[in-house]
């Protein structure tokens, strides 16, 4: 291709649609595929590959199940980021376990779970642990600051002592509060 013929008038035209149409493309591209991320955010997604394991039931008996604030927490309200960005990383990773839904024998069972409890609850940890525990201060926004009357003193005075100190000092949500949601495994 003749690079100069692009500053023709009529290339340079042509060049232009181009552009817009590449635009045009990738916004709706964008938009979709927020769509779709959106849609696999449900619980029901989450259960395609994880249906015969007890999580959900757990979540339902914890105190993020309902209970007396009658609010059942879904799986990505603790497990997804929130920022668009971070969630598509997240999400590329969780995309690895399309890989190992379909290369782990016997995944999809209560006795996988059961055994590689452990290991996978501190991968999920892991997570919490690089962004101080970002899921939980987004519905927990009073735990250090304007903490409510009703807390009770035992929790106001661990939190109050934490957030006094340096912020590289601080724990964070999941070093004192393990198994929120599922039975965290003892071995
Ligand atoms: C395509 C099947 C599939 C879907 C859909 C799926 N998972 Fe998983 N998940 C897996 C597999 C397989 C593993 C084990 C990965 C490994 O160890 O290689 C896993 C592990 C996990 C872990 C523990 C390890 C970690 O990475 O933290 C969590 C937490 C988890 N899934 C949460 C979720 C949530 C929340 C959803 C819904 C947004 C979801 N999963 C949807 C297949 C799936
Ligand atoms: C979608 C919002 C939401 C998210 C995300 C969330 N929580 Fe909660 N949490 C709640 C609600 C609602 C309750 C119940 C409050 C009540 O009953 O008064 C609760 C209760 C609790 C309790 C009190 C449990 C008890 O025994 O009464 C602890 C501790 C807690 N959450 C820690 C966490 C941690 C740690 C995380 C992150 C792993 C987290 N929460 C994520 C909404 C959330
Ligand atoms: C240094 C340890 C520590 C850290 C860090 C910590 N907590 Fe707590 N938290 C406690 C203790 C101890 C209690 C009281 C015992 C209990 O109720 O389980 C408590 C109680 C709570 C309660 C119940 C309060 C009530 O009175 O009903 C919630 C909700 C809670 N924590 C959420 C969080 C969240 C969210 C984070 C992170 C922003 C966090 N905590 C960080 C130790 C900690
Ligand atoms: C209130 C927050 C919260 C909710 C809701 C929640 N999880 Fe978790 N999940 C955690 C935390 C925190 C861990 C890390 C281990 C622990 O502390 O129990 C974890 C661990 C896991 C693990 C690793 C294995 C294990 O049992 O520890 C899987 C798989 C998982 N979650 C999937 C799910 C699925 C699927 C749902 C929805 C049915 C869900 N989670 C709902 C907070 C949550």
């Amino acid at each position: 291709m003749n690079w100069r013929a692009l500053f023709k008038p009529s290339a340079k035209y042509s060049v232009i649609v181009l552009i817009v149409i590449g635009i045009v493309v990738g916004v709706v591209g964008y938009f979709a595929t927020q769509q779709t991320l959106h849609a696999t955010s449900t619980d029901e997604f989450c259960m395609t590959c994880h249906s015969n394991h007890s999580l959900k039931d757990e979540v339902l008996a914890s105190p993020h199940g309902g209970g007396s604030a009658g609010i059942t927490v879904q799986c990505q309200d603790c497990h997804l980021p929130h920022g668009p960005v971070d969630y598509l990383i997240k999400k590329i990773i969780v995309s690895k376990d399309l890989y190992g839904y379909l290369t782990i024998d016997g995944f999809n069972t209560q006795e996988w779970l059961d055994e590689n409890r452990k290991e996978q609850a501190d991968i999920a940890l892991k997570y919490f642990k690089a962004n101080d525990s970002a899921n939980c201060q987004h519905c927990h926004t009073r735990i250090y600051e304007n903490q409510p009357e009703t807390m009770k003193k035992m929790a106001k005075r661990m939190h109050e002592n934490n957030f006094k100190k340096a912020p590289e000092d601080r724990k964070t949500c999941v070093d004192c509060h393990k198994g929120v949601a599922h039975v965290y495994p003892k071995k």
